[in-house]
């Protein structure tokens, strides 16, 4: 029987500085630190900021709805990536991630192939998320929602951003998914 994910400890995060790793320690970290780091860093964060934001978003939009600046939509646009977003980490969780634990390389590539894919359309969501909004310009003299919004915003785009990248071109291609660097 495989251990379940949450068995796996995250070594890095108990060392004597309390501190994470650098960015770097991941490029050849293995799988059962890699994956963790992602479900902690990356999976639980989008799973706490995608509510609140929606939450804020459509405060906005039902407060300044005739402002030219207002992003109508944007609510209903994060919905959607919630909901693909939370499809595609179960996916990750219970098939992908399992299976690199247990070293089935060859197994993987399919699925690998697959969450690439929703990669890409992830990437897109993002684009229509910046056209909405100005790239995340906040306009003069906005209120406080419309700013803690706008911070919020900014951060879970670059969390998705490097979470992407952080799978794509590291534990689909390095040690984790059996490839030497
Ligand atoms: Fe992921
Ligand atoms: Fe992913």
């Amino acid at each position: 029987m495989s251990r379940p994910l949450s068995d796996f400890a995250h070594p890095q995060q108990q060392a004597s500085t309390g501190q994470p790793p650098a960015d770097e320690y991941w490029q050849s970290a293995p799988a059962d630190e890699l994956i963790p780091h992602i479900l902690e860093r990356y999976h639980r964060r989008h799973r706490e900021q995608l509510p609140e934001l929606i939450r804020l978003a459509r405060r906005v939009e039902q407060v300044h709805g005739e402002h030219p600046q207002c992003p109508n939509g944007l609510a209903d646009h994060l919905s959607d990536i919630h909901q693909a977003l939370e499809s595609h980490m179960s996916k990750e969780e219970q098939i992908l991630f399992p299976m690199l634990l247990r070293g089935e390389h060859s197994l993987s590539r399919g699925p690998i192939s697959v969450m690439r894919f929703e990669h890409e359309q992830h990437g897109q969501s993002l684009d229509q998320l910046y056209a909405l909004t100005d790239r995340i310009t906040t306009p003069l003299h906005a209120c406080n929602t419309w700013q803690t919004l706008y911070r919020g915003l900014a951060e879970f785009c670059q969390d998705l951003t490097q979470h992407i990248q952080l799978e794509n071109e590291v534990l689909f291609v390095g040690p984790a998914a059996g490839e030497m660097l």
